[in-house]
Parts: structure tokens; C-alpha cells; sequence
């Protein structure tokens, strides 16, 4: 295609998206879908891939976060982000109205409207000129964090909103144009499937799970990586406008009625009611439906509909007079701590479970709950035989609230974190800076098992009938003591355990025999390196082709891949230098495994994944103004391209800044492309 085919293409690819984005997440009603709208994305990607200089800040694509920053900057928010004061019945969220009713002098029922009231974190987008340009957290009220870069990955968040060259109309039933500066408010949070997805994700790679869909989004949205950001699963309802210059609006109702016509994501199940009993009546609905709801919710906000009554309200302390929370009571239950037992996994890291009296938490029978790890237990100061309160939190790990300390009778036994591991008796450290203990027993059977499993798991080898069992009665038996050990079980050896037929027997050796040729990336995640998920092993199979190539790699040359930095290539560099590592991976290739294996990521995957500077060659020459030569140099390289020192047939674009050198010309006589450095920065998504 050429170019000019390319960016009409484009444009037209760039629309259709918006337009589904809309329908996704303003209108609640997708018209295509989730497979046909990654294809749009897709073809769209590839266009963009073959010509970057075409790629927009606000195209869909650069939702992918921008390398790390060192701290959050510090943003003052214009109009302070308030608080909401509280009820908890029926009477108290009768008192308010009646507060309210006292106030404006008035017998009239008062017009509100209610929301589900989201339990993510709130925070503030200011668009000037429809472009995105600070996004913020809430922070003390008054001055948040400047998450900018993190909330751009949101999908959900208009990354501009289309404007009108004229000047704003008055509104019309709600309906206004874009002003020059907007402040939009909401709330972002995770949804309960993708925050299992994550956790389950995070199990897999040995890293600890998030306790609920609150603290996985408010984790991912405080990222200094907004890459990281860009893979966690996150969404924004919006519920206000903070600031729209030159346009005033009379109603609540008009103003979520713009909102959701400015193209952002406006919670579907907002009702508005003609009196505060409508109101409780929608209290109790929503409480019913709470847990069937995608997205976790603690109460309902309630708020005044006409704006010039909020206006006569005003504020009181922190909180407006004219919106309540009104919060659910939370699915607690009280049980008893039988013990705290310690689980190993993969990567040697102990954590310490509450084994409990069982009990129905909101339907469900509950008697085991991670306690995360020692600092988390002497925090809320749990001890073996504690009566508790404990809640199932994003509804998949029970959670200890706290101890019920009226109940102790003094034979409670503090937790004491074992000093050497229940499992192999090997020494357990604490490492610096991390609250995990690990344990360090090279031949752990509870980190063997562990590895096993992983290594034959549905992302990795993926040996069907190859789960925790079998692994355990192997390991057990001492049949295995490594992955490696698979690929030399023999039919007579497993005949010899308990409860093993001739059939299961071959089906197991014929399910290991299939798996004798994996893909590389699925070889190298299946080995287990710490940080090294499903992702990131398939960047890694791409940009090293073989096994070889991975373990021959230097850190600097690790992290030329996207998405890896110094931690996770010291990870794999430390990996390859251990020599029980290396011994397993001989062993391996003993078995006929991996050896020289191109790899066999399909084609598809491979385009829709490559950086999108990945095979450019970039060239500097002359000062760059807004940006320093390292970080220009940093930022190439984070989207998979290169950086040379002198044009060569192998540049492709010569960035030109201030008093420029002879490369230019050497640039314009090639026919390179050259950039100033605005055109870099567009180029770049800066
Ligand atoms: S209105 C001045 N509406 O609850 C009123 N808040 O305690 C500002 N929240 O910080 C907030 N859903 O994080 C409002 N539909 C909703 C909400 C909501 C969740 C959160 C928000 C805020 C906190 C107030």
C-alpha cells in the first residue's frame, strides 16, 4: 500500500474505532464484536507499523505507556476533590434529606439522582484544546499525583474528545460543545473477571496476587511504568464535571447526559428519583444486584439533581451537603483461626495461610485466607486461635479483616515466621527491601513441585494430566526432581506408584512425549525466570530466536526488547548464570528439547506485538531542546527501534536539532527522512 492509501486508511480505521469505543463504553451496546474490533485494531496497528511518521498521540494504538519516570510529579487541583460524608440505613439516609429539605427552606420532595457508588479511586482528566493533557489522582483533596502517562493506557479514557472551532453554544437540554478546558471526574477501576485474569496471571509468574479489584487498580494505576500500567485491565466511570469554561449546566442529569456525549464511559445503571423513598428503594435494588455486578461496589452515592440547589448547599468541612454515600453493610463473617500454616511456592516464597473455623461467606464456604505475609499479620496483629472477622474481598481471596480483640482470652499464640522451611528445612531469608521470606533449599520439593507444575502448565509445556497430584506423587517418589526429569520417565518406573494403570500410565508418557517440541517463547516461560510472564517470553522468543541466542544475551542487549528493564534482565541474566539452571537446561536438550529451536510465534502475533519503531535505525544530530540525547535515545529504543551514531544505508530517519552537523547533508543527499524535533516527539507519542 502506498502511503497515500495508507493514511486514508488509516483515518478511516481511526474513526470506525472511536466510533466502537463509543458504543462499548458510552452507550453500553457494542455493534461488533470483541474479536472483529481487535482485527480494526490490528490492521490499524500494521499500518502504523509500516509508516510510524503517520502515527498520532491520540491514535487508539499508543495506549502502550511510555518508559518509567523517576516520581510522580505533584498537580494542585484547580477545584478541590471532595469527600462524601456517610449513612449506613435507611434513617440516616432519610436524615440527610431531611438536612438538606431544612436548609433550602423547602416541604417539596428534592429531585436527586443515584449512582452505584464504584470502589476504585477517583481521579481528575483536564482536556485543553480536546486534547488529554494532566490526569491526576485525588491525593489529599487538594493536591494529587500526576498520573498522566499511566491514565492515558486506559481504554475507557477519551484520549481527546472532538471540539468545535466555534465558540461553545449555550446548552441545549444538557448538550454543549467541547470547551478549550475541561476537568473530568470519575472513578477507575478493575472488573472482577479481569482482576481474576490478572491474579491468576500473577500466581502463574510467582508474583503475589492483589487482595481485591481496588487494590489491583489502584497498584497498577500508581505504576512509575505506565507499561505496566498498559497491561493491567482498567476502566473509568466518569460522574462529574469539575470545570467546562462558558458552559453552565442546570441539572446532574445534563451533565452526565454531556458526559456520555463527549464520549466518556458513564456508569449505565444511574437512575434519577423524584424523592429520597425512590432513592431508598434504588438502595436496596442496587444491594441485591451488587454481587452480580462486573465491577465491585460499596454503597450508592445520592446527589442532588438541580445544580443551583447544590450551589445553595454548599460544603461543609470536606464533603458537599448535597450528595451522600450510602454504603452496604460488607459481607462479613466471624470465625476462628484453627492454625496458620505455611505455603511455599515456585520462586521459594513462604506465605502464611489461616486455616479456619469454615464459614458461609456471602454464599460461599470460606476456611482458608492468605494472611500475604509477616508484616501483614503483626499490622493487624493476627494470632493462632484469634476469633476474626473476615470478608470476601473481589470475591475470589477471603480476606482477615481483623481481630476481634473483645474475644481474646489469652491463649492466643503469636505467628512466628519459621527460620527454616517447613518443607525442606533449608534456611529462610528475608531479603532487602521485599516483605516476602524465601526460602533458599536449592532442592525444596515444595519449590520443585512447584516449578513442575508451572513448567507443564497450560501457558508453558502444556502436558494434559500433568497437574498438582500427579506432580506431588511423583516428586514424592522421587521419580522427578527437575522438568527435565519428564522427558526420561519410563512406563515400568510409573507403573511402580500407587494407583497407576497401564492406561493412565501411557497416556501420561504419550502427553509428554507431544509436548518434546515447544515454541521458544513457551520453552522460556515455562522455565520459570522470575518477572518472566507469557508476554514478556514471547517478546523475547522474537527479538532472540533461539535459546542460544536468550542465554547468551548481555543486560544491555535484554533490555533493547520491549517492556524489560534492568530488573527483569538481571532476572534473566541470574538465571542462565546458575549452574543447577544450566544443568537442568543440558538435561533438557539431553532429551532433545528446545536445541536450536527457531521460534514459532505465528506471524500475526509476531506483527502485533513487534515495537512500533521495531527495525528503524534513528541517527541525532544538533541539541535537542525538549528533550535530552540519552532520553531521546531511551525513549527509540523503548519502542523497538535503533539508535546509530552516523547515517549509514541502514538510517531511516535523521532527527535534526538546534546548529545541526554535516550528517544533515549526508541525510538530504541519501534521500533519509529527517525530522525536526517536533516531529520526532509526534512521531514518538510525546
Ligand atoms: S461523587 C463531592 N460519585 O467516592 C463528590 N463519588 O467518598 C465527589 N465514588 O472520592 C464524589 N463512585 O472516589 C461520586 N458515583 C460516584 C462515585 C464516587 C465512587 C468515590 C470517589 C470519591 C469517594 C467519595
Amino acid at each position: 500500500m502506498n502511503r497515500e492509501a495508507a493514511r486514508t486508511r488509516i483515518e478511516s480505521l481511526r474513526t470506525t474505532i472511536l466510533h466502537h469505543n463509543r458504543r462499548y463504553y458510552q452507550m453500553d451496546d457494542p455493534e461488533i464484536a470483541d474479536a472483529d474490533y481487535d482485527l480494526l485494531l490490528r490492521e490499524l496497528n500494521a499500518l502504523e507499523l509500516e509508516f510510524p511518521d503517520l502515527i498520532t498521540p491520540d491514535s487508539p494504538t499508543q495506549r502502550v505507556g511510555a518508559p518509567p519516570l523517576d516520581k510522580f510529579g505533584a498537580v494542585t487541583h484547580r477545584t478541590p476533590m471532595l469527600s462524601l460524608a456517610n449513612a449506613f440505613s435507611d434513617e440516616e439516609i432519610r436524615e440527610f434529606d431531611r438536612r438538606c429539605r431544612r436548609f433550602l427552606g423547602r416541604e417539596d420532595p428534592i429531585h436527586y439522582v443515584v449512582e452505584p457508588k464504584l470502589d476504585g479511586l477517583a481521579v481528575n482528566l483536564l482536556y485543553e484544546s480536546g486534547r488529554l493533557t494532566v490526569g491526576s489522582t485525588r491525593g489529599d483533596g487538594a493536591v494529587g499525583e500526576d498520573v498522566t502517562l499511566n491514565l492515558r493506557t486506559i481504554p475507557a479514557i477519551p484520549l481527546s474528545v472532538p471540539r468545535t472551532e466555534d465558540p461553545p453554544p449555550p446548552p441545549v437540554g444538557g448538550m454543549a460543545a467541547v470547551p478549550e478546558r475541561i476537568e473530568i471526574r470519575g472513578e477507575v477501576c478493575m472488573e472482577r473477571e479481569a482482576f481474576r485474569n490478572l491474579n491468576r496471571r500473577r500466581t502463574e509468574q510467582g508474583e503475589p496476587p492483589f487482595a481485591n479489584p481496588r487494590n489491583a487498580a489502584a497498584g497498577s494505576l500508581r505504576q512509575l511504568d505506565s507499561r505496566i500500567t498498559a497491561r493491567r485491565p482498567l476502566t473509568m466511570f466518569c460522574y462529574a464535571i469539575a470545570t467546562a469554561e462558558g458552559v453552565t449546566f442546570q441539572t446532574h442529569e445534563a451533565v452526565l447526559r454531556t458526559l456520555a456525549a463527549w464520549g466518556f464511559q458513564v456508569n449505565p445503571l444511574i437512575r434519577p428519583a423524584v424523592d429520597i423513598e425512590e432513592c431508598i428503594h434504588y438502595y436496596h435494588h442496587i444491594g441485591q444486584m451488587r454481587e452480580e455486578l462486573p465491577y465491585e461496589i460499596d454503597g450508592i452515592v445520592i446527589k442532588v439533581n438541580d445544580l443551583r440547589l447544590q450551589e445553595r448547599l454548599g460544603a461543609v468541612s470536606r464533603s458537599p451537603r448535597w450528595a451522600v454515600a450510602c454504603k452496604f453493610a460488607a459481607i462479613r463473617e466471624r470465625t476462628v483461626i484453627e492454625d496458620i500454616v505455611i505455603q511455599v511456592g515456585r520462586t521459594g516464597v513462604l506465605t502464611p495461610v489461616a486455616v479456619m473455623r469454615a464459614v458461609r461467606v456471602g454464599g460461599v464456604m470460606v476456611s482458608r485466607a492468605t494472611l500475604h505475609n509477616e508484616d501483614e499479620i503483626r499490622k493487624k496483629d493476627i494470632r493462632i486461635g484469634d476469633t476474626v472477622m473476615i470478608q470476601r474481598a473481589g470475591d475470589v481471596i477471603p480476606e482477615v479483616v481483623e481481630v476481634v480483640q473483645t474475644a481474646r482470652i489469652g491463649t492466643e499464640k503469636p505467628f512466628v515466621m519459621p527460620e527454616t522451611c517447613p518443607e525442606c528445612g533449608a534456611r529462610v531469608v528475608r531479603m532487602e527491601g521485599e516483605v516476602a521470606h524465601r526460602c533458599i533449599g536449592i532442592a525444596c520439593p515444595a519449590q520443585i513441585r512447584e516449578h513442575i507444575v508451572h513448567f507443564a502448565s497450560r501457558g508453558a509445556l502444556d502436558i494434559e494430566g500433568l497437574g498438582d497430584k500427579m506432580v506431588a506423587q511423583l516428586v514424592t517418589n522421587g521419580l522427578i526432581h527437575d522438568p527435565a526429569d519428564l522427558f526420561f520417565l519410563t512406563k515400568e518406573r510409573l507403573l511402580g506408584l500407587e494407583r497407576m494403570a497401564e492406561k493412565s500410565a501411557s497416556n501420561l508418557l504419550e502427553a509428554i512425549g507431544r509436548a518434546k517440541s515447544p515454541p521458544l517463547d513457551r520453552l522460556i516461560f515455562a522455565l520459570g525466570i522470575r518477572h518472566i510472564g507469557e508476554q514478556t517470553a514471547k517478546r523475547l522468543a522474537q527479538a532472540c530466536g533461539t535459546l542460544d541466542a536468550l542465554m547468551a544475551a548481555t543486560s544491555e542487549e535484554l533490555q533493547t526488547v520491549r517492556d524489560i528493564g534492568p530488573e527483569v534482565a538481571a532476572s534473566i541474566v541470574g538465571f542462565f548464570q546458575e549452574a543447577a539452571n544450566l544443568q537442568v537446561i543440558q538435561k533438557l536438550r539431553s532429551a532433545g528439547i528446545g536445541d536450536m529451536m527457531p521460534h514459532r510465534v505465528p506471524m500475526e502475533t509476531a506483527r502485533l506485538q513487534a515495537a512500533p519503531l521495531a527495525g528503524k535505525t534513528f541517527v541525532f544530530t544538533g541539541t535537542l531542546s525538549r528533550i535530552g540525547r540519552n532520553e531521546a535515545k531511551a525513549l527509540v529504543e523503548s519502542m523497538g527501534g535503533a539508535v546509530g551514531s552516523s547515517v549509514t544505508k541502514t538510517t531511516n530517519y535523521v532527527v535534526a536539532g538546534e546548529a545541526v552537523g554535516s550528517k544533515i547533508e549526508k541525510a538530504r543527499q541519501s534521500g533519509i527522512a529527517i525530522l525536526d524535533e517536533a516531529a520526532f516527539l509526534a512521531l514518538t507519542g510525546c
